[in-house]
């Protein structure tokens, strides 16, 4: 089936099930799921009911969208993302956002997990990403451009939109929530990195590290889709500390943070 074809069953589907046009998307990284719980008038949507949708296999990743109201605002929530380590191809990981364009989404908020790489950051600090690193050396737009999403060779120079950089650090001293500020790099895993890739990556200007979110920013880039990224730095990276890293450290702290997260994903939305 083409793909433009796919995408458009999957977004009609999802059509025919919400009220009304949802304005903003937020995907929820590894133990950020929570956020659903404050969605009111909620629609569940699994992944699974979805035509042409993959289904998310990862610990910690629920694999539903959640439609309803946060902060008097239609919003829709991707509960458990698509990773590329998973075996997903690039297309796969970025179908949803192709679906959201299709829906009306104008805007989108990604959230993640990721590791400390800049020593100054702890684990528990929420980072505004300001720009990002792909090095996956992967690219969910290769293969014949659909112009009807955007160019074949997008502008990037904007890839966090500055304005929504504004509106989540405003909020953030506002509310008392305080925040970091950095570059996202991305690899694909599933490894964690080794010391080594870590002061690579610190070199190359990377604040914190993880293994998705710029496949999903660079699609909603080429779409026009404002994004608004907020990273959960789980742990340090390896080397920092002298200890192994593992995921229940990632999912512990996210659970640790989850009050602040809240509060600053719901005063964002709010000024959104
Ligand atoms: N590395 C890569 N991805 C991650 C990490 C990390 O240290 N922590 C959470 N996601």
């Amino acid at each position: 089936m083409q793909e433009l074809t796919k995408i458009k069953e999957a977004a009609e589907f999802i059509k025919s099930k919400i009220p009304h046009v949802p304005e903003i998307a937020i995907i929820l990284g590894s133990g950020l799921g929570i956020l659903a719980d404050e969605v009111e008038d909620k629609i569940e949507i699994p992944y699974s009911d979805i035509p042409n949708f993959p289904v998310s296999t990862v610990a910690g990743h629920a694999g539903k969208f959640i439609f309803g109201r946060l902060e008097d605002k239609n919003v829709l929530l991707m509960n458990g993302r698509f990773h590329f380590y998973e075996g997903y191809s690039m297309k796969e990981v970025t179908l949803p956002i192709r679906v959201f364009k299709m829906l009306g989404v104008k805007k989108l908020i990604v959230t993640n997990a990721a590791g400390g790489v800049n020593t100054n950051f702890k684990p528990g600090d929420l980072m505004i990403i300001k720009d990002h690193i792909n090095f996956s050396m992967a690219n969910p737009l290769i293969g014949r451009n659909i112009e009807e999403f955007g160019p074949r060779f997008p502008d990037m120079s904007n890839p966090y939109d500055k304005e929504l950089i504004e509106i989540a650090k405003n909020v953030s001293k506002d509310i008392d929530v305080p925040v970091v500020e950095g570059v996202y790099f991305m690899l694909t895993g599933p490894n964690y990195e080794t010391p080594a890739e870590i002061r690579a990556i610190r070199k190359l200007g990377g604040d914190a590290v993880g293994m998705s979110t710029v496949p999903e920013v660079i699609v909603a880039n080429h779409s026009g889709i404002k994004v608004l990224g907020i990273s959960c730095i789980t742990n340090m990276a390896a080397g920092i500390l002298d200890q192994p890293l593992n995921h229940e450290e990632v999912i512990e702290t996210s659970m640790k943070v989850r009050e602040k997260f809240i509060k600053l994903v719901r005063g964002i939305v709010s000024k959104m």
